[in-house]
């Protein structure tokens, strides 16, 4: 007797099966001539695993317009724009925010997050309040917190030790930014330092790494150096890389085999790059992605992250990872079957790599986590960005969605959300 079993959906790998549910667990991938407390039917539905996001920013998200809006759509500017909302928010307002976001990306199938929290400010209500979220959301979403120096852990006076009592108050990753930090020696030394709390603590790093159109910003290289100085292979993530698109090609041949010998996996965020880069060129104007399948060619992991859904640096939005990949597909123009296959692959299991989630996946033992789409295979989830019609998050359905709904909108969430903030649901 199970408690749920998903009948006979398509798998991201092609393979046409049913998945049995007990304890939360997925404990049977094949046909199944057995009850079952309930059964969904997925027949030429697409069923994958949850989608994972590895960049985002939940302290600011859904802030849009507050207190103006990012008038030369520049990374600067957002920063300065993010200042400003920082003197005005509230504990209630960033949370009600954050929770809102969770519905949405639990709608959309999206269970796993790693979001950087801003540790600048002296209160720390950011984390504090994220600290909550990740609690109240434990249910059904993966929210990993990252402490992130965002005005720079030397070019803040108190931002390194905000951030350390961000880590004591259990933020789980060490964030950074060394692009943004008065000089390169600074940013250099904020990327050894940083790297050394990590090692210390045996935390995972995901740096802000060269979030620029500078090709002579180069802080990649010294975290594969100190990734592999102290012995944090496979734990350490460069997120962005934007710069090493205008970088010279001959160094760039001698810097990715030393981000592949580290280990060090890569989060450009597409919808944000190709937003925010390339803003001072006339033409020709530059595509801001780092160079994806030249990376994977290496061996080197590469994700897709979100970074912004309606904050001071991105005005649209919705926390749909398909939206993500369909982006970095074209800007990286990995257009052939298997690349488009591996976009999605990107936003699934290879992002939850480099998150390090152990119990995720499509496998017997693995938490019972998976969304049902209105497609048939990876490459139509793409084309089409279809609707999430069951979502499964440790073994309950929280989200469910009829087939030729309207596409999900704000005044059309699925019956869970609606429930969750009070409305009726029939
Ligand atoms: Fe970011």
């Amino acid at each position: 007797m199970f408690d749920l079993i998903i009948k006979g959906g398509n798998l991201p790998d092609g393979r046409v099966t049913d998945i049995g549910i007990k304890d939360h667990k997925i404990v049977a991938i094949e046909t199944l001539d057995a009850d079952a407390a309930e059964v969904i039917d997925a027949t030429g539905d697409l069923v994958s695993p949850p989608f994972v996001d590895p960049h985002f920013h939940m302290d600011a998200t859904l802030s849009y317009g507050t207190p103006r809006i990012n008038a030369s759509g520049t990374l600067l500017e957002g920063i300065g724009l993010w200042g400003e909302l920082k003197q005005v928010m509230t504990p209630d307002e960033v949370k009600a925010r954050a929770l809102e976001y969770c519905d949405w990306a639990a709608s959309l199938g999206l269970l796993a997050i790693r979001s950087h929290v801003d540790t600048c400010h002296d209160s720390l209500m950011g984390v504090e309040v994220l600290l909550e979220v990740r609690r109240e959301v434990a249910d059904y979403i993966d929210l990993q917190l990252v402490a992130f120096p965002q005005d720079g852990l030397f070019r803040s006076p108190t931002a390194y030790d905000n951030t350390i009592r961000a880590l004591d108050m259990g933020v789980d990753v060490v964030g950074g930014i060394p692009h943004f930090e008065r000089t390169m020696a600074d940013g250099a030394r904020s990327v050894t330092t940083l790297c050394e709390i990590a090692a210390k603590r045996g935390l995972r790093v995901d740096m802000h790494c060269d979030e620029t159109d500078d090709p002579h910003s180069r802080h990649i290289e010294t975290l594969a150096f100190e990734t592999q100085r102290l012995g944090l292979q496979g734990r350490v993530a460069g997120s962005h890389l934007t710069s090493m698109h205008s970088m010279d090609s001959y160094y760039v041949s001698k810097l990715l085999p030393l981000i592949a010998e580290a280990q060090v996996a890569a989060i450009p965020n597409p919808l944000i790059n190709i937003m925010l880069q390339g803003r001072h060129d006339s033409f020709p104007k530059r595509r801001g992605l780092t160079r994806v399948k030249e990376m994977q060619a290496m061996g080197i992991t590469v994700g897709w992250g979100q970074d912004c859904v309606m904050d001071p640096w991105y005005s649209l939005g919705t926390g749909d990872m398909l939206d993500v990949a369909f982006m970095g597909l074209h800007v990286a123009q990995m257009s052939s079957p298997d690349e488009m296959r591996r976009c999605f692959d990107m936003v699934t299991n290879v992002n939850a790599a480099i998150m390090g989630l152990e119990e995720y996946g499509l496998r017997i033992g693995a938490k019972a986590s998976l969304v049902v789409l209105d497609a048939g295979n990876p490459i139509e989830a793409l084309r089409l960005r279809p609707d999430r019609l069951c979502v499964v998050a440790n073994g309950k359905v929280i989200s469910r969605k009829s087939r030729n709904d309207a596409r999900l909108s704000l005044s059309g969430r699925p019956e869970f959300l609606r429930r969750r903030h009070g409305a009726h649901s029939g």
